[in-house]
């Protein structure tokens, strides 16, 4: 099937590279057809509907129907399967600077052509096409939309469990998408804190484990997951010694401290950092990958000592903060 996805503007490679990510993560292939800057067409195998439950950075995911003017778009709309059921046309304009007045006429007649056949409603269709004018004009069948106030509602202050120091669910997500997790299989994040990334990988269905060397943190954690339903394996830890409690698992996620809010236990950034890929390139398996957030690219060419580097998608957070969040893989 030929997938739309209409990606969130926040930032720039991120949403494109979860998409990818979730795709091979639920064991399904793709390939680019067509994308501008928030619009990624692929040709895939993979389940809309799963891809719409997993994604964070993506607003819609719907069925591709056809690409161009809005001519050659009249045209495709003529040519379109016939549908059962209630029609709605919804417009989405992504242009910076859009001009209404020159494409009302086009897309009347699009909604003339849609509406011949099949009864209009439009707080409830069975069938919502989407036209999408960007550099180039789309037509799309929504088949399912990603709930961003879903994310919000997980942010860390609605916890049982609070302290300030947790990235926004939706980046914790992102991130456990750009680590490939799956459902079922063994996930990792060994600085836990209050387990908002614990949290996202459990939704997608991944067996949990967590650490970190405050045993406070461990147990507010616990109480976080406790509130989702979620079941987990936790142990108070140093990121140097998770391998006495660990084996192997098949991803890691993880944001560790910065030497700002979140404490190192007075340790130098770059020796703790060191301990932690060392540790990672223990317990990571063949063909898995870490997803992590580092504050500087110095740290980046230190973990690639131990771990081949896959991408970084750069975040500057204020004048003083650049989150990279870099995804490597244990080959
Ligand atoms: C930025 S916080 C993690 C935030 C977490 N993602 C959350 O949702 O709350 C970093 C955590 O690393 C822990 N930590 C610091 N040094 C550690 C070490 N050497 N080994 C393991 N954990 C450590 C801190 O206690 C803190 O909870």
């Amino acid at each position: 099937m030929r997938l739309l996805f209409e990606l969130l503007g926040e930032h720039q490679t991120m949403p494109r590279a979860e998409v990818l990510a979730c795709i091979e993560a639920e064991g399904n292939s793709c390939e680019v057809l067509e994308e501008e800057n928030r619009i990624l067409i692929l040709e895939t195998n993979a389940d809309p509907d799963r891809l719409g439950e997993r994604l964070a950075l993506t607003r819609y995911v719907d069925e591709y129907l056809a690409s161009g003017s809005l001519s050659e778009l009249e045209d495709a709309t003529e040519n379109l399967p016939s549908m059962s059921g209630s029609v709605a046309l919804r417009r989405r304009d992504l242009r910076p600077k859009p001009e209404k007045s020159s494409m009302e006429d086009g897309v009347d007649k699009i909604s003339g052509i849609l509406t011949k056949n099949n009864p209009v409603d439009l707080d409830n269709p069975d069938n919502e096409i989407r036209l999408i004018s960007g550099k180039n004009n789309y037509l799309a069948l929504r088949k399912a939309a990603i709930d961003g106030s879903s994310y919000g509602k997980r942010k860390v202050d609605r916890r049982p469990f609070f302290s300030p120091i947790s990235l926004h669910p939706k980046y914790a997500r992102a991130l456990v998408n750009l680590a490939r997790t799956s459902r079922g299989k063994t996930f990792l994040d060994p600085f836990c804190g209050t387990g908002g990334i614990l949290i996202e990988a459990g939704l997608i269905g991944a067996k949990l484990l967590g650490s970190d060397i405050k045993e406070d943190m461990i147990e507010g954690c616990r109480e976080n997951l406790m509130n989702y339903n979620l079941d987990s394996v936790l142990f108070q830890s140093d990121v140097g010694e998770i391998q006495e409690n660990v084996e192997s698992v098949s991803s890691i996620v993880t944001d560790p401290p910065y030497g700002r809010s979140s404490t190192t236990m007075r340790e130098e950034l770059g020796s703790l950092y060191r301990r932690s890929f060392e540790s990672f390139s223990d317990v990571l398996e063949k063909g898995g990958y870490l997803a992590m957030v580092l504050p500087g690219k110095n740290y980046i060419e230190m973990g690639e000592e131990y771990l081949g580097l896959e991408e970084v998608h750069e975040q500057r957070v204020h004048k003083s903060l650049t989150r990279f969040h870099c995804v490597f893989r244990n080959y």
